[in-house]
Formats: structure tokens, sequence, C-alpha cells
């Protein structure tokens, strides 16, 4: 397969200018240069056509992570580019309310199924915090018990190793259990008694739940009255269209969206139970671009899109073909320890181990540097859209089988350093 060292000259001038002005050099931490090989890989995009994007200095790329999840039918989809464009006919966002507020709204309630009542964000820490803050007015408690990643706020950032700039006070009121590990939960419960006033998480990241984990979540929470949420910024209508609740046939009190819902328009949703949402009207949730019209637009074209040409039945199809793929490429060459691809078919995650099992940032950079030279956007998870061809999906096999001859002789001659054009992929959080 072809491999290229492509011209980044206008990338690299890029970075230059925003270092010296972007703290970070970036907006969004894993859309950064630290998560990318650098000198290798692209650092800017300009364009994107369905499943494909272009660099500011003209190299294509099969896109996998997706703009980190949001883009689920492709890149400049018509069906959803025209519903934006129509609606900007008439404008973006307005004095006051606009129906298609509640056109959304109704085709929430009729595609999630806990949603009962919903109100919009713009981004997922938008709702997960206002999820958050509901459940402590309903049940008059003030701790929290998170299992996941939940977004950038104070309630769920202080937990991470990146809290500095979040007063202890709060962060002492968010406790973390593991996932799969009902009897942590059951610790917190047990330690915080009548203090818990929800239980949030992520009902799944990659590694699938033991049988009948989630149930027991929700009966312990239940048990505990407290207010279960699902945040499915991710899974929602990733797994299925309904989200990991409709998959697992759980359904929580109140669940979070955003990735996924209009094709990459900035949109979030909250959606509940009627006798817990109603009370978000007291509380404060509320701001200017809460109904901006352009994302409403792309998210009921997005969302009917998904329905009416079954996408989610596409990333399960495509998906299983390249965790299968990758996993009998790993097993040919002898790999199977030192590098899988876990978790559903429709989203799962490429794992690097180094001899110890510990998670190996220099194998993973390795592998995204040979890919990225073959022309696919490597970051480890197979995010995909409805625009994923099965042609797209050989071209990522032939590449992955390259990368790993390379990464294969990298590790028999303990040389994954010398193999490295560029410096390697930083962690966004350090272990605590
Ligand atoms: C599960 C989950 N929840 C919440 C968020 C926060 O979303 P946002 O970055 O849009 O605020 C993310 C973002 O990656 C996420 O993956």
């Amino acid at each position: 397969m072809e491999t290229k060292n492509r011209r980044l000259t206008k990338s690299i001038k890029y970075l230059e200018r925003a270092k010296k002005i972007i703290p970070a050099g970036t907006q969004t931490f894993s859309k950064g240069p630290t998560q990318y090989v650098q000198g290798i890989a692209p650092i800017y995009l300009q364009k994107g056509k369905g499943s494909h994007i272009f660099d500011v200095d003209g190299n294509e790329y099969i896109d996998y992570p997706m703009a980190l999840g949001p883009i689920t039918l492709g890149y400049c989809y018509p069906a959803v580019d025209k519903a934006i464009i129509a609606q900007l006919q008439d404008g973006i966002t307005f004095s006051l309310m606009h129906p298609l507020e509640i056109d959304l709204a109704e085709l929430l309630i009729d595609t999630i199924p806990c949603a009962e009542m919903v109100r919009f964000g713009k981004n997922g820490s938008d709702v997960t915090s206002g999820a958050v803050r509901l459940a402590r007015a309903y049940t008059n408690r003030d701790k929290i018990a998170c299992c996941g990643y939940h977004g950038w706020h104070d309630w769920y950032v202080g937990t991470t190793s990146r809290n500095r700039g979040v007063p202890q006070v709060t962060r002492e009121l968010t406790l973390t259990f593991q996932y799969n590990n009902i009897e942590s939960l059951h610790r917190l419960f047990t330690d915080n008694k009548d203090q818990i006033a929800c239980v949030i998480m992520e009902p799944i990241s990659v590694t699938e739940p033991s049988e009948d984990f989630l149930a027991e979540v929700k009966e312990l929470t239940h048990r505990n009255g407290s207010i279960l949420i699902f945040d499915e910024i991710v899974t929602g209508f990733r797994l299925a269209l309904g989200g990991a609740q409709e998959y697992y046939g759980i359904i929580p009190d109140l669940s979070t969206a955003g990735k996924g819902m209009a094709n990459g328009m900035p949109i979030s949703a909250l959606a509940g139970k009627e006798e817990v949402m109603r009370h978000l009207g007291e509380l404060f949730f509320s701001f200017t671009f809460g109904g901006e019209v352009l994302s409403l637009a792309a998210a009921i074209a997005t969302i009917k899109e998904m329905d009416q040409k079954q996408v989610s039945r596409h990333f399960w199809h495509q998906g299983k073909k390249l965790k299968n793929g990758y996993n009998a490429l790993a097993q040919e060459f002898g790999l199977s320890d030192r590098t899988f691809c876990e978790g559903l078919d429709a989203h799962a995650a490429i794992r690097f181990r180094d001899s110890d099992g510990k998670d190996s940032l220099e194998m993973k950079s390795l592998f995204q540097q040979e890919t990225i030279k073959r022309g696919i956007l490597f970051n480890g998870i197979h995010n995909f859209c409805y625009s994923h061809s099965d042609d797209d999906i050989q071209v990522t096999l032939d590449a992955y089988r390259d990368a790993m001859v390379i990464l294969k002789k990298a590790i028999e001659e303990n040389a994954l350093e010398e193999y490295l054009e560029g410096t390697a992929v930083q962690p966004v959080f350090r272990p605590l």
C-alpha cells in the first residue's frame, strides 16, 4: 500500500501562530497536537466530504475520530446541509422561541426511551451539569456518584488529574465508582447514606457491562432514593437510535445526548421522566443559544435520516468487519497479547499494551504514524458514520496490515522509539 510523508507546511505554520495566542494551541484537547504524532500527522483540517477529510495542505484521509463522534452521517451530508441552508434563509437565532424547539422535543420523546420531557444545550457538559443540578434539587442532596467522563465542569473535572482551579469543597462532593463493580457503588451508598443525589454514568464506554450490572446499578440507585442518569453523549443514536438504554433495555430516570445528534452542529439534550424533568423549570438552566435554530433544524434532519436509513445497523456492520479484521491481523502477527480491538462492534477501541500489560502510548503512536502515512486518521477509536463505505473499510484494513508489519518489527527489535519519526502521543489526563 502506498505510504508517503505528506507535506504539512501549512499545518505547521498555523500551529506556530496558534501557540503564541491560544493556550494549549487548541480548543479541544483531543483534537490538539498532543494527540497525534507531530511531524507526521496533519494538524489543521480544511474540509470534509462523507467519511473523508482534507487537511490544509491538501492531503486526504479516511476519518475515524469523526470530530470525536458528532459526524454520524458524513461531512457535508446533503439532507442535513439542505435543512441548515433552508433555515439559514429565515434566521439563525431569535429574540423569542421558535417552533422547531417543540418539533425536536417531540421527535426525541419518540426516540429516547426515558424521554417524557426534553431541554436542549450546546455541549455535552451543559446537559450532564444540568442533569446533576436537577438531581440535587429533586432529592435535596449534594453528593454525586459518577463513572466515566462527563465533561469540563467543576463537579466532574474535580475528580480528574486536571483539577486545578476546582475548589476542594466541590471536589469532595463528587465520588467515583468502578464500572462492572457493583460493590464499589454499594460502598459509596453505605458510606454516604442519604447524601447521594444521583448516579451518573456512561452506560458503556468500551468494556461491555457484565450481565445484570446496569440493572443492579438501577436497583441500588433507586433503593437508596437517588436518581439514575445515563450519560449517552457518546452512545446516544450510535448503539441504537434510542441509545444504550434501548440497546440494553435498562431505562434511566434522566439521560443526556449530544454528539451524533445533528451531524456536527452544536446541540445536546437532557431528557427524562416528567416527574423529575418538570422541576428543571424552577431551577436555572438557561442560556442565550439554547434554542439556536440551525442546530434544531440539523438535529431533526439528522435523526429522521438515521431512522429512515437505519444508520446504527451500518455502524454495527462496518464495525464488525474492522474489529474482526484487526483482531485477525493481531493474531496472524502473533501480537494478540500486545494489541487488540475491543468493545461493541458499533463503537470499538484499539488497545496497545507494553510487555508488562500497561497501556503503551509508544505503540499507539507508531501505529498511528504508519496508518496516517497511508491516509487513515487514526486515534484508537472507531467512530463510524453512514458514509464509511466497504471500500473505506478495505483500505483501512490494508493500512492496518502494513502498520502491523512495522509494529511487529519495532517490538521484536525493541526499538519502538527509533521507528517513531515524530513526537509520541501524550495522555490528556495523567493517571491519578
Ligand atoms: C460521555 C461524555 N459525556 C460528556 C461529554 C462532554 O461533552 P462536551 O465535550 O460536548 O461538553 C463527553 C465528551 O467527550 C463524553 O464523551
